[in-house]
């Protein structure tokens, strides 16, 4: 399976990171091909809800930024893992950039599977998570 993972830390040897790496490993040693793209240090802005990706862009995004590199890998990827800090009770800033700009897509055609891992410290309630996997989860069932 194709493997996309977006990792939303700043922080390239951070936790997230760790934890990404052991998923790698493991993936990999049952044939996954994987792509990580650690985009918490990366120029990704926010949807700017121009549309032109729907009227004349014919799927592809206005803007300019490092999400045009994902962009071709997230068309292909069958399974899309999510992994973020946990930043001020929700996903870091970068995490959510990335995710309004899949609104460039009508779905992601051949995504079979979806994957979150969230890191945190310490202050994260259980009824926050399920906050957060019910935005994640909102998102890909209207756009992917
Ligand atoms: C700006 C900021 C906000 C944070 N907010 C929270 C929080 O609300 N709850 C929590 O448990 N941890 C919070 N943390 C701690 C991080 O989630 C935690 O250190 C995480 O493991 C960092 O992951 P990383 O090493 O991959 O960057 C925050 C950290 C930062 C820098």
């Amino acid at each position: 399976m194709n493997i996309l993972i977006l990792n939303g830390s700043p922080r390239p040897h951070g936790n997230t990171a760790a934890l990404v790496d052991v998923f790698i490993d493991e993936a990999q040693k049952v044939g996954h091909q994987i792509s990580v793209f650690q985009i918490g240090n990366k120029d990704i802005r926010g949807c700017k809800n121009c549309d032109s990706c729907h009227s004349t862009l014919n799927g592809n995004c206005v803007q300019k930024d490092d999400m045009q590199a994902i962009y071709p890998v997230m068309r292909e990827c069958e399974q899309l893992v999510i992994a973020s800090p946990i930043y001020y009770y929700s996903l870091t800033g970068q995490i959510h950039c990335a995710i309004e700009r899949i609104y460039a897509f009508e779905r992601l055609p051949k995504l079979k599977k979806r994957h979150y891992f969230l890191l945190r410290r310490a202050v994260v309630l259980h009824q926050q998570f399920r906050l957060i996997k019910t935005q994640l989860s909102d998102i890909w069932v209207q756009r992917i």
